[in-house]
């Protein structure tokens, strides 16, 4: 091997390729166990009241069936603290499709079949579930996820706007969304000898066993929690939901025999959570150079009736552009739906979609390129904080993809370009996410006198790379081939990791990883004299601290370009051209992060055009709960989507120099594809998805 192809920067194919594509990999349901139970749930048909009975006896008479759980005779819980995943404690009905019970038997078919068998009687109560803006009971939730402010205030935004030369104000809503894995929420559980040995697709097997160790009143050194490939998360594999729950009360009612359960694409619509919905008023205010002199931002959201999820939606709009007077606030709903939680980019998605359609709108009223009006508004620092960027290359994107997309020359009016019937144009929008760094990670690095290194930690590659690109970080931290580098993750056996949340996988375990093998390194030459002990090395280090974290802002940003086409008979929306320009610090594996950021951009169209929840007021469920109707891109939705990373010198995020590219792919996305469409039609579509109904009045040339 070459001393390039152990190194960061290497474009090295994913190492569980060829066992993914294969069928070798593992997930989560297909462990082999002896002799495996199947488990079956049962969904509440109501969305609020309680179960008055239950009728199990058919279902109990099925051959195979081994158990029936409901509240009547689940095993009993330690904490009621998260009410997601303390099923079957009470009668109570909080949602409709809520986990009020489940069959566990021989086969699958025997478990299906005998839940349809169960019968429940319930006392409904009215529900409410939908959303809006002026809802009576919005409240300020004390702090949103992230654990940001819920409101931040500068200057004088109100005496701002009022003075401004130019103003726009508008509404912005998005609906709510679904993160869909291909793999669907998983787990195989054994409850055996007082012990629980979990099978699940996970973000964080460490974080999920503390879960289950809290709700069950178990020591977490009973509970092994094992998740060695993840077919998709997106976030919905991050906090613990009801399917994993549902399935230790299934074991742990057939002890020593293992279970499996799987959900179905449609049990997933209502139990691993979802993006909430938002309902988003931007205010703007520019003097008559372009300059922003006050930018406001309101989200209302939607959070579960007895679990508050507040997602960070507004805090973009914190850091993204200069503007002396500044307000932006959260306010939640509590209705009688599942609890939402994150998803990719939680917060950034959402809300740059409404601040970039924003600025695009306001660059329009200064009668300015949105380009230039961009750039015309860049801090110097960060607004919220008034403290340096440890690095921000936005400017570098935006001009780097103006001239890679050919925006020189664009006729700034709508409709200007037709052809063959469809109205043709052009949109950008800026992307941005933060450098998280979550604590709690330990790693270990042991030598063997073969010269083989062994790096245990327990993280997690959700299909995005991690077994290859953590591999890089320890080979090049160490010096060595790849080759010479065995790693182990998604395991408790192994030193606990942070789960892969906020893209700061890479930040967190690589800078534990770096940390174990200097370390080594040091250990070897000093108290070794560089030869391997016949017992061999081991280091155990914890991640080391960062205090230019306190001092610097740190943020990865992009610039997104779209080309958008909309028929002007039929209304149809084709994007034929994306570009997305980041700027995301050095880059650890060319390949995997240019998959990251194609990724991303596809599910940001895919938002763009066609994802949404529909949720049935009368009833309370999303009456699209499967793939026929809950549209998501597929290959013949996406044309040519080109990723550009640009070069960027950062050496204060981390040892490594990266920054987090999971999660920076989708951020302004939809704004950009919704900017092109206003300016091949003269529609602008503030709220998503950008569908064809949009245009249907105004799309026809010459029409409307
Ligand atoms: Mo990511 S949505 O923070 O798992």
């Amino acid at each position: 091997m070459t001393l390039e192809a152990r190194a960061i920067g290497t474009p090295l194919d994913r190492f569980d390729g060829p066992a993914k594509v294969t069928g070798t990999a593992r997930y989560a349901f297909e462990q082999p166990v002896e002799n495996p139970a199947y488990v079956y749930p049962l969904q509440s048909t109501i969305a609020t009241g309680r179960v008055t009975a239950v009728q199990t006896g058919a279902a109990e008479a099925v051959p195979g069936v081994l158990a029936v759980l409901t509240s009547r005779n689940a095993p009993r819980v330690a904490s009621s603290d998260d009410p997601e995943i303390a099923l079957l404690q009470t009668d109570e009905v909080t949602f409709r499709g809520q986990f009020v019970g489940a069959v566990v038997a021989e086969t699958s078919e025997v478990a299906r079949h005998a839940a349809a068998l169960v019968r429940f009687d319930y006392l409904p109560v009215p529900h409410d579930v939908e959303l809006r803006f002026d809802h009576p009971d919005r409240y300020a939730p004390e702090v949103v996820n992230g654990g940001f402010a819920t409101d931040n205030e500068r200057g004088d935004p109100e005496a701002a706007l009022a003075g401004a030369a130019v103003r726009h104000e508008a509404v912005y809503t998005t609906p709510r969304y679904h993160h869909n894995p291909i793999e669907p929420h998983s787990t195989t559980a054994l409850w055996a000898d007082d012990r629980l040995t979990l099978y699940v697709g996970s973000q964080g097997v460490h974080r999920l066993r503390t879960s289950i160790a809290e709700l069950f009143g178990l020591a977490e050194e009973r509970i092994r929690v094992i998740s060695p490939h993840v077919g998709g998360a997106f976030g919905s594999k991050l906090h613990a939901h009801a399917d994993v729950s549902l399935a230790v009360l299934a074991a742990m009612s057939v002890p020593g025999r293992p279970v499996k359960l799987a959900l179905t694409r449609q049990q997933m619509f209502s139990q691993v959570g979802y993006r909430t919905p938002s309902i988003q008023r931007i205010r703007l205010g520019a003097d008559d150079a372009g300059r922003l002199v006050a930018v406001t931002h309101e989200a209302v959201q939607v959070t579960a009736r007895n679990k508050e999820f507040a997602e960070q939606t507004v805090t973009p709009t914190r850091v993204m552009y200069a503007a002396p007077n500044r307000r932006t606030t959260h306010r939640m709903v509590r209705l009688d739906v599942s609890t939402p939680t994150i998803m990719r980019a939680p917060g950034k998605t959402p809300g740059m979609y409404a601040l970039e359609s924003a600025m695009d709108e306001m660059a329009i009223a200064c009668g300015q390129d949105p380009v230039e009006f961009r750039i015309t508004n860049e801090p110097s620092v960060d607004p919220e904080l008034d403290r340096p960027f440890s690095s921000r290359n936005l400017v570098a994107c935006l001009e780097e993809g103006a001239r890679r997309f050919g925006w020189a020359g664009r006729d700034p009016a709508p409709r200007s370009r037709q052809e063959a019937g469809w109205l043709v144009g052009t949109g950008v929008a800026a992307s941005m996410y933060p450098v998280y760094r979550l604590p709690g990670s330990a790693a270990t690095i042991r030598l063997d006198p073969d010269g083989q290194y062994t790096v245990s930690i327990g993280a997690a590659d959700l299909g995005t790379g991690t077994w290859t690109s953590l591999t890089q970080i320890a080979a090049d931290a160490l010096t060595v081939p790849v080759d010479r580098i065995t790693l182990r993750i998604g395991d408790t056996d192994l030193p606990p990791a942070m789960a892969a949340g906020g893209s700061s996988g890479m930040t967190s375990w690589g800078s534990t990883v770096v940390e174990a093998a200097r370390q080594l390194t040091t250990r070897l030459a000093e108290e070794y004299g560089g030869t391997v002990p016949a017992t061999g090395i081991e280091v155990s280090v914890r991640m080391p601290e960062n205090p230019e974290m306190e001092r610097l802002s740190m943020y990865a940003f992009g610039a997104q370009f779209a080309e958008v086409r909309v028929h002007g008979e039929t209304g149809e929306v084709r994007v034929p051209r994306l570009l997305g320009v980041f700027a995301a610090g050095r880059i650890i594996n060319p390949k995997t992060a240019r998959s990251q950021l194609l990724g991303g951009m596809t599910m940001g169209l895919s938002m763009a055009l066609h994802e949404q929840a529909v949720i049935d007021p009368r009833f309370g469920h999303v009456v699209n709960q499967d793939l026929a109707e809950y549209h998501i891109a597929t290959n013949a939705d996406v044309g040519a989507v080109e990723v550009h990373l640009l070069p960027e010198d950062d050496p204060y995020v981390n040892p490594m120099g990266s920054k987090g590219i999971g999660e920076l792919g989708i951020v302004g996305t939809a704004a950009a594809i919704a900017n092109a469409a206003h300016h091949a039609t003269g529609v602008r579509v503030r709220d998503l998805p950008v569908s064809l109904d949009h245009f249907l009045d105004g799309a026809v040339p010459g029409g409307r």
